[in-house]
């Protein structure tokens, strides 16, 4: 007998959310081919911004990005950022792309309103066309955006917002004032605060409408991103709003991973050792009477069985998506990287020191994969990861790890911060394709992250070169129709 296995229907529940992948790994592609099944598709909002201006500068060359500007609702941006980054035909070959402003505790409305737009894109496109539901990924850390980028997304009519890699206790409330258009307030973080000090970001969205804004927006439900039972039962309890279920995720994920608890220590390749302390309880998660997702290494049937078994409303998988064909991996990063786990020459390195962020973020490595090393000149023209401190002059100034040693250790930062760390913006934004071309030094090399699962792919690919989102989906659903006795067919 055949049985079909029921997709999401809106506003149910989805089995499978295809994890938002930075930077632009899961663009809006990606994502509607996802929702298009009934699944959640998630973009990433990590650097939207930087990667929609590239698009623009490569002369957007199906038109997609300049129908989406068209439909964004405040007058006058589209046509403002048009006139500024957009290069018909693209650019010449080797000319640099033009810059943004790196993100402050306070820039221009101009700025904001480049960031809203970039998110609104990316989501109008991800919703186009089908009925599905569509979320958005941003990382808590890189805080300075995040706030215009939720906007734009929510402009746009998102879903869903996720976010990891922190605790976002003040978003839920932050969801809840932009959906009516009020200003939303969040505390920046600041090293070298006095004690009782506090700095704040905030966006008012009626600063940015010439007249009274449009009627109230969705307010998206909020998944926070975590790795611990006690982060869970923080944020349900004491965010200023309402979250909505949480994605747990284990230390196998593709991308940043959170670090062990404890002392660190780490395996004969430098790889920080997970222990039991890190096994995430997921009775006392249940108590919390809310839906989770679980993520890392669940990408496949038995994983979204094993899921669904442990009171899961489903799993949440990056690495398999990563790879499809909607992806945003240039296809001969795909092609090299695929062909390298088919002959077992791939490798996954957890690299404790390689982000800016301080967190374990995973790298693949295999001989022929060009990746940013030591070599690269370091020059800080991103920002994302910069972080806020207080100098001693009593001013605002912002610092990453990954920048010139000197500028870093100029700024009161410890040297001994900056030994390994990659430029993870300037790699990431080259696996999608803009890579910044660097004169005599060449373009900016790739980085690129997987999930440990990537060395098992070989199970999903059987033989194949290449694949669609949708076979993604249909492979992990076989999973759903074990664990309810049905059949596929
Ligand atoms: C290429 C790549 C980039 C990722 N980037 C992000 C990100 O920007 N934000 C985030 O919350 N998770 C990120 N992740 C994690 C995924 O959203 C997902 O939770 C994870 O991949 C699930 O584990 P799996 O890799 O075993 O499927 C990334 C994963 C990959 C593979």
């Amino acid at each position: 007998m055949q049985t079909t296995i029921a997709t999401t229907a809106a506003g149910a529940l989805p089995l499978v959310i295809q994890g938002g992948m930075g930077t632009g790994v899961s663009n809006w592609r990606l994502a509607r081919a996802v929702a298009r099944t009934g699944q959640l598709g998630v973009v990433s909002g990590t650097a939207l911004d930087t990667i929609f201006v590239r698009r623009l500068q490569d002369g957007d060359p199906d038109g997609h990005a300049r129908r989406a500007m068209a439909r964004f609702p405040i007058p006058g941006v589209s046509e403002t950022v048009l006139r500024r980054y957009f290069i018909a035909g693209g650019r010449e070959p080797g000319t640099a792309y033009k810059l943004l402003p790196m993100y402050k505790q306070v820039v221009s409305a101009a700025r904001q309103q480049l960031t809203m737009l970039a998110n609104f894109v990316e989501v109008h496109l991800a919703k186009e066309g089908h009925d599905g539901v569509v979320g958005i990924n941003l990382l808590t850390k890189v805080q300075l955006p995040n706030l215009a980028s939720l906007y734009g997304a929510m402009l746009a009519g998102v879903d869903y917002v996720l976010m990891g890699a922190g605790i976002p206790r003040e978003i839920p409330g932050a969801l809840d004032a932009l959906a009516e258009h009020r200003a939303a307030t969040i505390r920046l973080d600041v090293d070298g605060l006095a004690p009782g000090e506090a700095e704040y970001l905030t966006l008012d969205p009626r600063e940015h409408w010439p007249s009274s804004p449009p009627a109230a927006l969705t307010r998206p439900r909020f998944l926070p991103i975590v790795s611990a039972t006690s982060l869970a039962t923080t944020l349900a309890r004491k965010s200023n709003g309402r979250v909505d279920g949480f994605v747990v995720e284990g230390p196998t994920a593709g991308g940043h991973n959170a670090p062990p608890r404890g002392e660190l220590r780490l395996d004969e390749l430098g790889q920080p050792l997970y222990g039991e302390r890190d096994v995430v309880d997921l009775a006392k998660l249940r108590e919390l009477g809310l839906p989770f997702w679980l993520a890392g290494g669940t990408g496949s049937p038995a994983g979204l069985r094993t899921a669904l078994d442990a009171g899961a409303a489903g799993v949440q998988v990056g690495t398999l998506f990563a790879y499809c064909d909607e992806s945003g991996f240039t296809p001969e990063l795909r092609a090299t990287v695929l062909a390298g786990v088919t002959e077992g020459r791939a490798r996954i390195h957890t690299d404790p020191r390689a982000s800016p962020t301080g967190y374990p973020f995973k790298v693949v490595q295999m001989e022929g994969l060009d990746s940013q090393d030591d070599r690269r000149t370091r020059n800080c023209d991103l920002g994302y990861l910069r972080t806020a401190v207080r100098s001693a002059g009593g001013r605002l100034v912002y610092r990453c790890p990954a920048e010139p040693v000197d500028t870093y250790v100029a700024k009161g930062g410890d040297a001994a911060d900056t030994v390994g760390r990659r430029c993870l913006c300037n790699g990431l934004v080259a696996n999608i394709g803009h890579p910044q071309p660097r004169g005599d030094d060449g373009v900016e090399a790739p980085l690129v992250t997987s999930g440990d699962d990537l060395l098992a792919m070989g199970a999903f690919l059987r033989g194949r070169t290449s694949y669609a989102a949708a076979e993604v989906v249909e492979y992990l659903l076989a999973g759903a129709a074990a664990a309810t006795g049905a059949t596929t067919g």
